[in-house]
């Protein structure tokens, strides 16, 4: 982990329906319009509704001033179709020491129920985590708003209590509802989507060649599997140094029960290098005769191999389970010592090395 945070601003996000951008002063009649003069919508936040746009002028000129500060995060939502701005969503609070932070959001009345917050509570979430280094992200609602908890539980924060009567709203006092979520468990989950029943349900299969070969010995079996490639920013190549052959070779392995190949690229990648990727890109599939691979112990396969590049890593890769000794990055327009001759001969067949 940094030492620091590293502040990026307010960076555009792009999500399937998205952009999440800084503000403009020209958004100040679709903010007012969309919410910021909905009693509705700020019924439940710590500001009243704006009685004329220029008010919401005002606000906007402040928030474009801050801009040039790079620690602040406040960004318009912007429906992709109709490039018009429906709502916010920012960091509210930054402990810089504590590599935490807090989330507010809210959109027009409109919008409400169509996962848009949700949508974009994830794409900051990620962005938090991988680019700015947050180790842990809080979000709190009234307890009168439950649909604000809901985009909370729905972005994969976990509910840590309520603290009671700790804010006023004139004369009344409310409760807030706590969430937050750490970078670990995000990691995780991100991955192996545990959330998902589906998944759950699948951890115990895991194994499946390991247990066929307790019925069918060493004969030779077609075994579906992924292979990632993870490329640095200078284009070297993520190579793991094997403890069952001790040599280098590419990340992956076979697929298990259950899984589609995407889902076996980012089990390996994380298994083997604690790093997940926010894209998949699927280079080839490889199979016939070359595919073979005799094992130490004398199992014999035939491969069937999705290739994948992984884009857009999150995380530092680290020696996550024992399949490997240790992890690094290799240049590839020369030969690498200690490269497994079959993982060679992969990266040759897509074209990726020439010697
Ligand atoms: C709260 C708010 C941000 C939600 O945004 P959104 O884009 O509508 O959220 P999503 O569609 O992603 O999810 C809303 C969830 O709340 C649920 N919900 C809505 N009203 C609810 C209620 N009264 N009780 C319980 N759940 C409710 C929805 O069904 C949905 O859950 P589901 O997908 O499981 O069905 C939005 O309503 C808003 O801007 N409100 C005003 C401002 C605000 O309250 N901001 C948060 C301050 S903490």
């Amino acid at each position: 982990m940094s030492k620091h945070l590293v502040h990026k601003g307010t960076r555009i996000i792009t999500t399937d329906r998205l952009t999440l951008r800084a503000f403009k002063q020209s958004d100040a009649g679709d903010m007012f319009k969309n919410w910021a003069n909905d009693s509705e919508v700020t019924r439940f936040l710590t500001w009243p509704p704006h009685e004329h746009v220029d008010v919401t002028k005002e606000i906007l000129s402040i928030w474009c001033g801050q801009y040039e500060y790079d620690n602040v995060y406040n960004w318009a939502i912007e429906l992709n179709d109709e490039k018009e701005v429906i709502g916010g969503i920012s960091v509210v609070a930054t402990s810089e020491n504590d590599f935490s932070c807090e989330i507010g959001y809210c959109i027009s009345r409109k919008h409400w129920g169509m996962g848009i917050v949700t949508e974009a509570f994830k794409a900051v979430i990620n962005f938090l985590f991988s680019e700015v280094g947050m180790n842990r992200i809080v979000a709190r609602h009234d307890t009168n708003n439950p649909a604000s908890g809901r985009v909370m539980q729905k972005s994969g924060l976990n509910f840590e209590g309520i603290s009671y009567a700790v804010k006023s709203r004139g004369e009344d006092f409310y409760d807030l509802a706590n969430y937050a979520i750490i970078k670990e468990e995000y990691l995780k989950n991100i991955n192996h989507n545990l959330s998902d029943p589906q998944v759950k349900e699948n951890a115990h299969r895991l194994g499946y060649i390991k247990n066929l070969r307790k019925y069918v010995g060493h004969i030779p079996l077609i075994m579906a599997g992924a292979c990632v490639l993870v490329f640095n920013e200078t284009g070297e190549l993520l190579l793991q140094r094997r403890t069952d052959s001790g040599d280098w070779g590419t990340l992956g392995g076979a697929m298990e029960l259950c899984e589609s190949f995407e889902d076996n690229a980012k089990r390996e990648l994380f298994e083997e290098a604690g790093i997940t990727a926010n894209r998949y890109e699927l280079l080839t599939v490889l199979s016939g005769p070359d595919m073979y691979y005799l094992y130490p112990n004398g199992d014999e396969i035939y491969n069937v191999m999705a290739v994948f590049i992984a884009h857009d890593i999150v995380g530092e890769p680290f020696v996550n389970d024992d399949e490997s000794f240790e992890l690094a990055y290799f240049p590839i327009d020369q030969p690498i010592k200690g490269l497994n001759p079959f993982n060679a001969h992969i990266l040759r067949k897509i074209g990726l090395i020439k010697w």
